[in-house]
């Protein structure tokens, strides 16, 4: 005979399944959510760093050739400074929404790369096929997502790239002559980078994911004390009796042994079969007893 009891299988084997769909459950469910959260947020990313090279070409194409006949430099021509002054209004009411267009020499000291950015110049220049960086990284104050694309020189951009010479003096009387020159056609000359917080996302995700778990380990326990209190009353306990009584009848000893009357169906069934065994055991008992007396006498 086995040691284990029923209750113990059924113990050992929904802890076990409970403990794997905890583990599939809201492990798989923290997974997909995470990987749609960072979809989410690449999307969002895309779109506004799409807007921004929008606000580059249109003062490119459209502002500058009203205004570049001027004697004067004017930098609302800028299709940097007219991209980063949109963004800092953008940022005004989305804080931690942050763009840049930082390089290795910028015109502009606040353009000045971070050593991330220079990795990502760097990675963009060695692969000019490269169109596009992202991820998500941890900034101290909490993870981000970025996204950097290459800006590359074109030949309108040569005017005030190119040379402090050529370049607009008004330009050069602001900026000074030593950064933001020599740039190349097409050569990668600074990134566009937009950094949206995803450390709210990323924490959503973990609530969400924690929730569930509660909400299967409730399910669980419901579980396991009906499961285990209908085993004990419609199984364990009628079969307890059951064996009793039909060890007392086997013994000849069956007054005062009740069957169970209660319990599944299929139990109840053997305890009548096993009544009605010991009703004619006992009724055959009797016969060949009276026999054997009658032969006596
Ligand atoms: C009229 C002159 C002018 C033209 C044309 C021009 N830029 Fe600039 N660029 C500037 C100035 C001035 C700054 C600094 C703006 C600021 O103060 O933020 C700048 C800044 C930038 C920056 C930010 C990094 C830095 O150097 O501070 C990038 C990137 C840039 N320009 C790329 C381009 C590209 C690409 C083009 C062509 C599509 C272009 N520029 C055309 C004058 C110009």
């Amino acid at each position: 005979m086995f040691n284990i009891s029923t209750n113990g299988i059924v113990r050992t084997v929904l802890i076990s399944s409970f403990v794997i769909a905890l583990l599939v459950g809201a492990g798989g469910a923290y997974f997909i959510l995470h990987q749609r959260a960072v979809q989410r947020t690449a999307a969002e990313a895309g779109r506004l760093l799409s807007a921004a090279t929008a606000v580059r070409s249109y003062t490119d194409q459209h502002i500058a050739p009203l205004l570049r006949n001027d004697d004067k430099f004017r930098a609302e021509t800028v299709p940097a400074f007219a991209a980063q002054t949109v963004y800092r209004t953008v940022q005004g009411n989305y804080p931690g929404y942050i763009y840049r267009e930082p390089a290795l020499k910028p015109t502009n000291p606040n353009d000045l790369p971070t050593p991330f950015e220079v990795e990502l110049l760097n990675k963009f220049r060695a692969n000019p096929d490269l169109k596009e960086l992202a991820g998500v990284r941890d900034e101290g104050k909490g993870s981000v997502y970025y996204l950097a694309r290459p800006i590359k020189a074109q030949e309108s951009c040569l005017i005030c790239h190119d040379t402090p010479q050529r370049a607009p003096s008004a330009m050069v009387a602001k900026y000074g002559p030593y950064n933001g020159f020599g740039w190349q056609l097409n050569e990668v000359v600074a990134l566009q980078s937009l950094t949206v917080p995803a450390a709210e996302e990323i924490r959503e995700t973990g609530e969400i994911a924690m929730l569930l778990a509660g909400g299967l380990l409730l399910v669980f326990l419901a579980t396991y004390f009906a499961l285990t209190l209908s085993i004990e009353s419609l199984v364990v306990r009628p079969l307890r009796s059951l064996a009793r009584a039909a060890e007392a009848a086997s013994m000849g000893n069956d007054a005062g042994v009740a069957l169970p009357a209660s319990g599944a169906q299929e139990i109840r069934s053997i305890a009548a079969a096993i009544e009605r065994l010991r009703a004619s055991l006992t009724k055959s008992l009797k016969r060949l007893a009276d026999n054997a007396s009658a032969d006596k006498s």
